[in-house]
């Protein structure tokens, strides 16, 4: 049987990520076990999500640190009890330290709500409206050290409709994103991708490219 992989999410919001892939690990098998789900924050809906779906959840404060450096070793000490082979950022609003990534390196994943290169940073629905994009999205990437910058695994995206408000373009993408991610974690979990030398690897292959879905 192939190894299952460990995986932990960290959130500090609502989680509707989160929801998606304890949905997803129930409705299917995709290789994936949700051993930890971690919040900086104790009132973080995602704790309840993670609660009732019977998986275990732990919080840290970055509030209680002085400093970065602390917080994050605080959070790499507890995230190692539960020897995860996979770290995903699920709406985590810390940035992480470079110590932190080097910890996990080519072990964490981000969803980022644009078409990477595009839109890095927030306001990315507005912003792709303002451009009169034909196409938005959202991507699914490996964490590095530069912001919304590491090499990309899975686009999902969709077609903008002409004068749509940034809410409703908002709400088409988060639904993407629920398709899209838990798919991307199964595929790093499975070894069809990998990150290599700060890049991604799809089936074997150097991809200067991320697969990408039309929705
Ligand atoms: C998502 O929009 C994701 O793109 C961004 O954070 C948001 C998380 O939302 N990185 P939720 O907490 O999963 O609902």
């Amino acid at each position: 049987m192939a190894k299952r992989c460990r995986t932990a999410i960290l959130i500090s919001g609502s989680g509707t990520n989160l929801q998606a892939f304890i949905d997803a690990v129930q409705d299917r098998d995709l290789g994936l076990d949700l051993s930890i789900v971690f919040s900086n924050d104790p009132n973080a809906f995602g704790l309840e999500r993670a609660e009732k779906a019977n998986i275990a959840t732990a919080c840290i404060q970055h509030a209680d640190y002085t400093d970065r450096a602390l917080f994050d070793q605080a959070v790499i000490a507890e995230l190692d009890r539960f020897e995860p082979d996979l770290l995903v950022l699920a709406g985590f609003m810390r940035i992480l330290s470079a110590e932190f990534i080097a910890h996990y390196r080519g072990r964490i994943l981000n969803i980022h709500p644009a078409l990477l290169p595009l839109y890095r940073g927030l306001n990315t629905h507005q912003r792709a409206l303002d451009a009169g994009d034909k196409w938005h999205g959202s991507t699914v990437h490996f964490v590095t050290e530069k912001l919304d910058s590491g090499p990309r695994i899975l686009q999902g995206r969709l077609a903008v409709v002409p004068g749509e408000s940034a809410q409703k373009l908002a709400l088409r993408v988060q639904a993407v994103e629920h398709k899209i991610y838990p798919q991307a974690a199964a595929w790093v979990g499975s070894g069809k991708v990998q990150y290599r030398d700060g890049r991604s690897w799809i089936d074997g292959e150097q991809a200067a490219e991320p697969v990408i879905q039309t929705y």
